[in-house]
């Protein structure tokens, strides 16, 4: 299972180098029907299911699931804690979790990037990493410090650029009626950068396992 699937590139990866089946579940409609055109494109439809859903409730059953991931979007997430819990839930015995997300450093971001704009570029909420593995630990899947966290990946140059242009050229109306600078959102990610190269803000690779 693929939580917070998006288009659904991490799904139709798992599909087609691993040759497992992948249930993506995302929030957005709009989402869900752009991952599964893009799936059917790519030959994959048969390998890889969308559902439209909320990590908080995901609609899907309990202890079914070998493997759930989640990639870059437990930073965005309101209620981390009840998001972990339905990974718990939904894996069978056994099962194992991979997450990967933006971290910060402990003492939290400079006040600048907390802001709706920087909850855009997916950093306001992110946590230090030994947070994400407590709020882990707290559910029913064990974090497993032999196999991560793993730490590294400088922020993605390309991802920021191709993001930033995304944001102008798609919604910068509605952006602006929810309170978002999208002028702003350079500065931000210049910003973000420097956090980077500061180590306040990093990137790691979470696993855990539900106790068989
Ligand atoms: C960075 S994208 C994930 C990209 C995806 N892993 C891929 O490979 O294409 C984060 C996604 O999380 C989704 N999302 C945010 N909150 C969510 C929630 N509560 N439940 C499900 N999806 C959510 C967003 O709509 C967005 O599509």
């Amino acid at each position: 299972m693929d939580v917070a699937a998006g288009p659904g590139a991490t799904a139709r990866l798992f599909a087609a180098d691993y040759d497992v089946t992948v249930d993506g579940v995302e929030l957005g409609e709009a989402g869900v029907r752009r991952a599964r055109a893009l799936t059917a494109e790519a030959g994959l439809a048969a390998k890889v299911r969308f559902h439209v859903g909320d990590a908080e409730r995901i609609p899907l059953p309990a202890g079914v699931f070998d493997a759930a991931v989640r990639e870059c979007a437990f930073c965005t997430f309101p209620d981390k804690t009840a998001t972990a819990g339905e990974f718990a839930r939904v894996l069978r015995p056994g099962g194992r979790v991979g997450i990967t997300d933006v971290t910060v450093a402990e003492g939290g971001l400079p006040k600048e990037l907390t802001t709706l704009a920087a909850w855009v570029a997916c950093i306001a909420d992110a946590r230090p990493l030994a947070e994400y593995a407590a709020i882990l630990d707290r559910t029913r899947v064990a974090h497993d410090p032999h196999r991560g966290p793993r730490r590294g990946f400088a922020a993605d140059d390309r991802r920021d650029r191709a993001r930033l242009r995304l944001l102008r050229m798609t919604a910068p109306e509605r952006l602006c009626e929810v309170g978002v600078d999208v002028g702003a959102v350079s500065s931000y990610l210049a910003l973000a950068k420097q956090a980077v190269a500061d180590g306040q803000l990093g990137y790691a690779l979470l696993v855990a396992q539900k106790p068989s």
